[in-house]
């Protein structure tokens, strides 16, 4: 595992974590991804914590973190170009997000890689509904009709992949990360 970085910090929560996998954005990313907010109404998701979400775990024992961790190693070691060239609307969740108006094969063996990892390590993934990459830039947000002329333009260097812990903190979240993996 010698291209993991191990980031493991104090438990928040002695037995469990809330848990995801996603793309991790470069700093350089993640500022060109907060300016996509602008234009958007809502309750906009802090720019530290913008990110694309692979894979859903929600609470799993800590015990399983080595081997969640592990899984890491599973994935193709290949990087690749994500534009995320359009915006986005979840009705129902009220959500307003930039995604990529299609998905690279890179980024389908990816997550279709984890899915398999998950299932033979027989932990369950809340990844109903199939895959829609996105990055969710606010929540409770307005419809974005008025920004159907603006097109996001970000070019996003993939290179890093993440197990994340969700962790509350007054007025939010934070999400740390527990272990990374840089692609090739
Ligand atoms: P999102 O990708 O639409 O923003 C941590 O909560 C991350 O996991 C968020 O990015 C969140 O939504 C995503 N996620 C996917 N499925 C989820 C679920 N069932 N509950 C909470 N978060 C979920």
């Amino acid at each position: 595992m010698s291209h993991n970085d191990k980031i493991l910090r104090p438990a928040t929560s002695p037995q469990t974590a809330r848990l995801f996998y996603a793309l991790w954005p470069d700093t350089r990313t993640r500022i060109a991804l907060a300016a996509l907010q602008a234009p958007v109404r809502g309750r906009k998701v802090a720019a530290t914590n913008l990110h694309l979400t692979l894979a859903f775990l929600g609470s799993q024992p800590r015990a399983s973190l080595p081997l969640l961790d592990s899984l890491l190693d599973k994935l193709p070691d290949q990087r690749f170009m994500l534009d995320i060239d359009s915006y986005g609307y979840f009705s129902k969740a009220r959500i307003a997000w930039a995604g990529p108006s299609s998905t690279p094969d890179a980024l389908l063996w990816i997550y279709n890689a984890l899915l398999n990892a998950l299932g033979e390590a027989q932990i369950a993934c809340k990844c109903v509904g199939g895959f829609r990459p996105h990055v969710t830039l606010a929540r409770d947000a307005e419809r974005m009709e008025d920004n159907t002329g603006t097109t996001p333009a970000v070019r996003w260097p993939v290179s890093t992949l993440a197990l994340v812990e969700s962790v509350p903190i007054q007025g939010g979240v934070h999400y740390q990360l527990l272990a990374t993996r840089t692609l090739a």
